[in-house]
């Protein structure tokens, strides 16, 4: 536990005219009112960020944007903390097709060399298909630190199917048989040459991972995988990251299962093959079905992907509560952080063209035009991400009707106390730390009408800090030197 002390802030909230009281309560309704208690004392995970994924090509609306000035404004509002998400993590395709057609992320192995012992023959592009120079923006210029590199497949000669698409397995693991041998080593090879390649480009990986739902095969790029397979590929993984020197600054992931339940069992079976500490974070997508509790493992445990793939494209804030409003991602993320230990917390792309026409993005870019929309989700993540930064400590809270928080400590001492009302009703809240007396507050609101907006909050003489929460937003409070440097 990092916090020894326990530090108690009360926060005292008045409830107008909560959604679902019998009556409809009169203007200057009698209030009803609760106490958050802020417990600094108690601890539970570390957050690793928040993010986006630029896949498939979807970089290179960023990267090809001829108009200069909008392709600033796109990687601002990706990852600028005062005018856009402040994202903290890129989740990146590693390539396994033979060529860039449709939306296909080329491989840089794209021959095979004759044999998993024989030099493999690499030709490294430059571009990754745009994700290089957008990881490079973020971490040069927005100062991000956490690269996830992916790979849906291994190139298809290393492959029990001979191609990268429609499944298949690597050759060498568990329940396999390959005329052409065993393709582990090159495969764990092949990845740790991309941290390279990376690293010569001045991005450092700090996660990588080998499988993309793994029990999904796919038209597209896809490679199946069953715990136990994992947990063989990870045994020659390790070493070579270790040969390479890597594994201090790069730590390998598993298994971005399509579903939490499978990633359960894959886990599992990691553990039972004693990798488990091999691994430097466990990763589920929700597509068929998210958590329901935190997952067995000690490692960090990130949700690298989801998003809404039906709706028709939307920016609303709140709409009626669909999948697609900005509103439900902030309750998301509430749901994965506080009910189910997450400390990472990705959406599927950052940009997309508008074809097809859904909610699978934050922002749609259209590069026949050059020009973009922002969708609220975007907001609702900037929420978060802007506030809770990477290493933050989430802290115990409790909190009233009309009200749902969570709070974290960052690293620089900082308190940020996300409040998301629950009904459409406005709630006042009043914060009061105990043991400390904040002289400065900020809060920004994020609705309907407004993105991440500054907007009023004030503290008292005696430290009370005085705000509202408005129905249907998520309002940040945060509280710089979490208010012990005025008692210090
Ligand atoms: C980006 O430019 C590359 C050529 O460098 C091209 O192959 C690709 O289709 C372009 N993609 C977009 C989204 O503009
Ligand atoms: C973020 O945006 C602000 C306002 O436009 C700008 O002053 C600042 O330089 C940007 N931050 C970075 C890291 O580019
Ligand atoms: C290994 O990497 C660490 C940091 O990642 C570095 O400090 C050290 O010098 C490297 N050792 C060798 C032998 O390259
Ligand atoms: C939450 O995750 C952390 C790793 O981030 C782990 O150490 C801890 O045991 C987990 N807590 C629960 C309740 O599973
Ligand atoms: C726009 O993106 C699509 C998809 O990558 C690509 O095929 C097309 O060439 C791009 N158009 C322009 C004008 O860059
Ligand atoms: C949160 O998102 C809402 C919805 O757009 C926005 O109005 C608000 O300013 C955001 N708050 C923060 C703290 O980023």
């Amino acid at each position: 536990m990092r916090f020894a002390e326990a530090i108690l802030i009360t926060v005292a909230v008045a409830v107008r005219g909560v959604v679902g009281s019998p009556e409809p309560a009169p203007i200057l309704a009698e209030r009803q009112s609760g106490a958050i208690t802020i417990d600094l004392g108690k601890t539970y995970q570390t957050i690793d960020g928040f993010g986006v994924s630029f896949a498939f090509q979807r970089a290179n609306l960023i990267t090809n944007m001829s108009d200069k000035k909008k392709q600033r404004e796109l990687l601002d509002l990706l990852f600028n903390t005062t005018t856009g998400a402040g994202f903290t993590i890129i989740r990146n395709g590693i390539g396994s097709t033979p060529n860039s057609n449709s939306d296909y992320m080329n491989t840089f192995a794209p021959k095979n060399p004759g044999g998993p012992k024989a030099t493999p023959q690499y030709e490294w592009d430059g571009k990754d298909s745009g994700q290089l120079w957008v990881s490079q923006e973020a971490v040069k210029t927005y100062g991000v630190k956490t690269i996830y590199a992916d790979a849906w497949s291994a190139p298809g000669y290393m492959k029990t199917n001979g191609k990268d698409t429609n499944g298949g397995s690597i050759c060498g693991v568990t329940g396999t048989s390959c005329s052409s041998g065993d393709w582990r080593q090159a495969y764990a090879d092949y990845l740790t040459a991309y941290v390279k390649f990376y690293a010569e480009a001045g991005v450092t990986v700090t996660h990588l991972g080998f499988l993309n739902e793994p029990e999904f095969t796919a038209s597209y790029a896809s490679m199946n995988s069953n715990g136990n397979q994992a947990a063989d590929f990870i045994k020659v993984l390790y070493p070579t990251l270790e040969a390479a020197n890597l594994t201090q600054r790069t730590g390998i992931v598993c298994c971005d299962s399509e579903g939490w339940g499978n990633q359960v069992s894959m886990t599992n079976a990691i553990k039972s093959a004693g990798v488990e500490n091999r691994l430097k974070a466990v990763t589920s997508h929700t597509y068929t079905g998210g958590p329901s509790g935190a997952m067995n493992t000690r490692v960090p445990v990130w949700l690298t992907e989801q998003c809404d793939l039906n709706g028709q494209w939307s920016t609303s804030f709140y709409a009626s509560g669909g999948a697609g409003d900005g509103l439900t991602w902030a309750n998301n993320i509430y749901s994965a952080v506080v009910n189910n230990n997450i400390s990472g917390y990705l959406y599927w792309e950052g940009v997309q063209w508008p074809n097809p026409n859904t909610n699978e993005k934050l922002i749609r870019v259209d590069n026949k035009t050059n020009t973009y929309e922002v969708s609220k989700r975007l907001w609702a993540f900037a929420n978060w991400s802007r506030y809770v930064r990477p290493g933050a400590l989430r802290i115990g809270t409790t909190a009233p009707s009309g009200v749902r928080t969570a709070a974290f400590k960052n690293i620089d001492g900082s308190i940020a106390v996300i409040a998301i009302s629950t009904g459409s009703s406005a709630v006042t809240v009043s914060i009061k730390i105990s043991g400390a007396t904040p002289t400065a507050v900020e809060a920004y609101v994020s609705d309907n009408t407004h993105n991440c907006d500054k907007t009023a909050a004030s503290v008292a003489t005696d430290g009370t800090i005085s705000g509202s929460v408005p129905g249907r937003s998520i309002t940040t409070f945060v509280i710089p030197g979490g208010g012990t440097a005025a008692a210090a």
